[in-house]
């Protein structure tokens, strides 16, 4: 068991570093790992597994094969994490991770004094989710753009558009997913045929970027509200302009819908995930007014954390 005062320190810690941050949790269930600090401070660490099935929509963003760490490092600063890194290094020496794995920790984006211990442990920043809660600007869209809700009947064209992340993401992250196309068709096919908010947008009529978005109600006791402030938020799953038509403000064009869509329907904010090392999404997210709540950190395969 995690102590209570591990957990009232987090709690305070979190409240420090970001108050856009939800109150974190009970301790999670896990095996107990722990370590202390060189004066002698006691800290710990829930350590959680978890594998995905061959086809399961998860493989898009995470390794088939997962160690996730919950650290409780009380008021010890950078340090306390450092321990329980190392003590999680050791506690990896039994295990024979394959090549399809990673070592995960989600932990606030702010939290300065962590983020030096989760590099030399050779974790790296894989990807934030951040927050947008201003209310929608008006932002013209150009007159040769059109943007509409797509439906059914454009399910090639979305799956299309939503592939060209993926073969963009290839290229600037360690993961690799060929398959990505067949593993968003089953959500994407019920998604479109149920009316979510997905948006194309046209030029001469031909699709030319998509932002697939959905709603997430953070309530209490969900697992949205262990990362987002309660409300109902709109969730931006996958934006893409075709490499061709990219630097034209489409996206731009296409975004400012989508804000003011969501702000209409009552939406808190709007949230998604992107990688730091994507050279176009790390520049565009905030210019669009959106920024880091969480970070997740990683390091794959598994055996590779140090
Ligand atoms: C992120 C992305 C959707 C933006 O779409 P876009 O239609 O290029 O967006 P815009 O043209 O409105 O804005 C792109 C910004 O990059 C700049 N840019 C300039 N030349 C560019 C080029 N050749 N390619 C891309 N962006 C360029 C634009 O000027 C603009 O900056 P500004 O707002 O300061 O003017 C698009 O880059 C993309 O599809 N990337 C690959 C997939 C991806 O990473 N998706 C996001 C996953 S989280």
């Amino acid at each position: 068991m995690i102590a209570g005062r591990l957990i009232t320190a987090q709690r305070a810690r979190f409240a420090a570093v970001d108050p856009a941050l939800p109150a974190p949790p009970g301790p999670p269930e896990g095996e107990l790992l722990t370590a202390a600090t060189a004066d002698g401070e006691q800290v710990a660490a829930a350590l959680q597994t978890k594998s995905h099935p061959p086809g399961a929509l998860d493989l898009l963003w995470s390794a088939q094969r997962v160690w996730q760490l919950f650290p409780y490092p009380g008021e010890t600063g950078g340090e306390g994490v450092d321990v329980l890194l190392r003590a999680w290094r050791h506690r990896m020496d039994a295990e024979s991770p394959g090549p399809d794995s990673a070592c995960a920790v989600t932990w606030p984006s702010r939290d300065a004094p962590a983020i030096s211990a989760f590099l030399r442990h050779g974790m790296v920043p894989a990807s934030v989710l951040a927050i947008r809660t201003r209310p929608p600007e008006p932002a013209p869209v150009p007159d040769e753009v059109t943007v509409r809700l797509a439906g059914p009947e454009d399910f090639e064209e979305v799956l299309d558009l939503t592939t060209v992340t993926f073969d963009y993401t290839a290229l600037v992250t360690a993961r690799s997913r060929p398959e990505a196309g067949e593993l968003m068709t089953p959500q994407l096919r019920r998604n479109l045929a149920a009316g979510a908010p997905v948006w194309l947008a046209e030029v001469a009529g031909i699709a030319t970027a998509v932002a697939d978005c959905g709603w997430i109600d953070s309530a209490p006791g969900t697992w949205a509200a262990e990362l987002l402030p309660h409300g109902r938020w709109g969730y931006v799953n996958n934006v893409a302009t075709r490499p061709d038509a990219r630097g034209h403000g489409i996206g731009r064009a296409l975004m400012s819908v989508v804000h003011r869509e969501f702000a209409r329907r009552g939406a808190v904010g709007t949230y998604l995930y992107y990688n730091p090392t994507n050279p176009l999404s790390s520049v565009f997210w905030p210019q669009q007014g959106y920024r880091p709540l969480w970070t997740f950190w990683e390091v794959q395969p598994a055996s590779a954390l140090r």
